[in-house]
């Protein structure tokens, strides 16, 4: 899919710009802190509703106003699409409006997937080096964005966690509670199957992609592996025996009650699970160096665009923050010609020698300015 026109009115730190971009590769250059990363933020926002930074609605708005609101209009494989997105602190039902071709979407997972978007920023890193909570965050928002329901799935599994957890909080004192915990039980299993299906699927695909693609960047001198890591029999769901690793998942659960009454929480699922990445057959979390670490995150974000384009048909918008500096020159290069023509790519940089001239000459190059822009 092809971004066409961004549109934000006292987003961050813009009060009102547009931008229009190219199909291909786009640069944003400037200093810090001149709006660079809010930029693509506010692209990233268009896809998914949420900031990559993580940043709450409220802190999005430019500081003294009451709202923001973001446009664009984009490409996709249903032809053109314009979205209007706007939040409003004032309302006070906490909730954004979303206008999808001048009509209201009331449910935003009518819209998620609709258009995708991929960032990589230098804190990536931590999918590689971090807790395995970002791990899971990296697999969850792949697949929230290429399969309607996991969205659904992940809200109501961790909603049914919630409630078992604080049922064993309250089951510590009062132990005959522990009869009422079939129940949550039953769903966790059956929502925590689907899931788990969704991701083993997921890796296996994304194994091979984010495999080749380490290779290429390390000239053949490296291999990267991923390998989904859980305390259930995962093994069942790879020859697709989904009922009964449901029922095995379901008695694990009881089994495990007196331990998880004595933690407080529970102790298998999903929201457990982790993925090991290893280099060259040993883990890259404890033995990768800072490169090797930042050339396999890399290479699982690229995978992450190519799955996309499996599943959906084509390709989502890449939003590269930073990265360049972070990386010789020799990968550099690879990473550009690993880009097929057809991905529309956004980067940031503060120095553009940090751009081979051959990228330069046929990108669109905005120069960004305390929340102002010109084009080169
Ligand atoms: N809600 C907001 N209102 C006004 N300014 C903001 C808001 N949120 C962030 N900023 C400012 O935006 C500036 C630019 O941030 P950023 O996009 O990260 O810069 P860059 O990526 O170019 O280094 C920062 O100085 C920050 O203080
Ligand atoms: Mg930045």
């Amino acid at each position: 899919m092809i971004l066409n026109n961004i549109k934000l009115e006292n987003f961050t730190n813009y009060d009102s710009v547009q931008c229009n971009l190219d199909e291909c590769i786009n640069i944003f250059i400037g200093d810090n802190g001149q709006g660079k990363s809010n930029l693509l933020d506010s692209i990233y926002y268009v896809a998914t509703e949420n900031s990559a930074r993580n940043n709450k609605d409220r802190d999005l708005i430019l500081w003294g106003r009451d709202y923001f609101k973001i446009s664009a209009s984009f490409l996709n494989k249903f032809g053109s699409n314009n979205i209007e997105i706007s939040y409003d602190k004032k309302k006070k039902d906490g909730k954004k409006s979303l206008f999808l071709n001048h009509y209201e979407i009331e449910k935003l997972k009518d819209y998620i997937g609709y258009f995708s978007a991929v960032f990589f920023s230098p804190e990536d890193l931590y999918i590689v080096k971090g807790d395995p909570i970002l791990r899971r965050k990296y697999m969850d928002d792949e697949l929230i964005q290429t399969e309607n329901k996991y969205f659904i799935y992940i809200n109501q599994y961790k909603k049914i966690l919630e409630q078992r957890n604080s049922l064993l909080k309250e089951a510590y004192r009062r132990q005959n509670l522990l009869n009422s915990m079939d129940v949550w039980e039953e769903q966790l299993s059956k929502y925590g199957t689907v899931i788990l299906k969704s991701r083993i699927d997921m890796v296996h695909h994304l194994k091979n992609m984010a495999g080749e693609i380490h290779n290429y960047l390390t000239d053949g001198e490296e291999t990267l592996d991923v390998i989904y890591k859980s305390k259930l029999p995962i093994s069942l769901l790879e020859t697709g025996q989904l009922a009964s690793f449901q029922s095995l998942y379901f008695n694990q659960l009881k089994e495990s009650r007196m331990k998880d009454l004595e933690k407080g929480y529970t102790l298998i699922g999903p929201h457990r699970d982790d993925l090991n990445l290893m280099i060259n057959g040993t883990s890259a979390r404890k033995f990768g160096s800072q490169g090797q670490q930042r050339t396999a995150a890399l290479s699982l974000k690229i995978a992450e665009v190519k799955l996309i384009k499996s599943k959906k048909g084509e390709y989502p918008i890449l939003l590269l923050d930073d990265v360049l500096s972070e990386l010789d020159k020799k990968r550099k290069n690879k990473l550009f010609l690993s880009l097929e023509k057809d991905i529309q790519t956004v980067i940031t940089s503060t120095d553009l020698n940090d751009i081979d001239t051959l990228i330069r000459e046929k990108a669109k190059i905005i120069e960004i300015k305390k929340g102002t822009l010109k084009e080169r």
